[in-house]
């Protein structure tokens, strides 16, 4: 697809399939680097759990402090009564966020690879920044739903910028949890922003509360590979994993240098990192 076909899509659409934008090799090379990460993590149970059903997180401050750090967030049901994991730590981990790109020398060069900078071009990024990274494991059967949201909710700047980059690292299907869009639903307003509170904690903070068209989303399912393009305003969902299979993905999130970025918006980097472009 040509570029301006490809902005020209992503315009209309609100979001862009590109297959085969990865080599199988740079799939591998970040699940491998992921796993070693895992290797190195040493769960307790206090460690967060990550579920966007129940919000678990939204309070912890290992998640609150994680947009300079890389952490680790375990499944919803991952561990026991006891505080045990029930299942191996590399099938039990939910996710690892949000300054991979940043932190890790193998993230980094997928991140900044001379594709994903010519990509941004092609949407017209003038100056991108990357902003927050996320490998999401979506683990064989318990896997958990990630429900309808627009990641303008959780990264909210002004003019709107924030654009997703989505690497499928296996096949991503429907039985596996594959993205679920609804075509056209960025052109539909800003439904809600979860913020700090003042007084500490986060809250949710919604203009719209009509529900979702859940039966109008439609299901992207893609090979190992592909980079799925989703504005910050496009509604978006995955369901659980119910299969024997996993469903790894690498998530990077992009704004505009010079937008405005609140202070209550959830993901802050530590004073003295700040937000770097793809050339450093
Ligand atoms: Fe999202």
């Amino acid at each position: 697809m040509a570029a301006l076909d490809r902005r020209g899509t992503f315009e209309r659409d609100g979001f862009l399939v590109l297959e085969g934008f990865r080599t199988p090799q740079d799939c591998r090379e970040l699940q491998a680097r992921a796993l070693e990460l895992v290797a190195g993590f040493d769960p307790t149970p206090a460690s967060p759990v990550f579920s966007t059903r129940t919000q678990a997180h939204a309070n912890d401050d290992t998640f609150l402090s994680s947009g300079g750090a890389i952490r680790f967030f375990l499944e919803d049901g991952a561990l026991d009564t006891a505080g045990r994991l029930c299942r191996p730590k590399a099938e039990s981990i939910h996710k690892i966020g949000h300054a991979l790109h940043d932190l890790d020398p193998v993230f980094e060069r997928f991140s900044r690879a001379p594709e994903v900078a010519g990509l941004a071009r092609e949407l017209a990024f003038v100056q991108p920044l990357l902003l927050q990274s996320m490998y999401i494991f979506k683990q064989p059967r318990i896997g958990g739903e990630v429900v309808c949201h627009q990641d303008a909710t959780f990264l909210y700047d002004e003019p709107q910028s924030v654009t997703g980059l989505w690497f499928a690292l296996e096949d991503a299907r429907r039985d596996n949890g594959c993205l679920w869009v609804l075509p056209g639903g960025h052109r539909g307003g800003l439904k809600s922003r979860f913020v700090r509170r003042p007084g500490g904690g986060t809250s949710f903070v919604h203009f719209d509360t009509t529900p979702w068209p859940e039966g109008q989303l439609v299901p992207l399912e893609v090979p190992c590979g592909s980079v799925i393009v989703l504005h910050g305003l496009l509604p978006h969902r995955s369901d659980a994993n119910r299969s024997p299979r996993s469903r790894h993905a690498y998530t990077l999130h992009l704004l505009e240098s010079g937008t405005s970025y609140p202070a209550d918006n959830w993901l802050q980097r530590p004073p003295g990192m700040p937000l770097r472009g793809f050339d450093g």
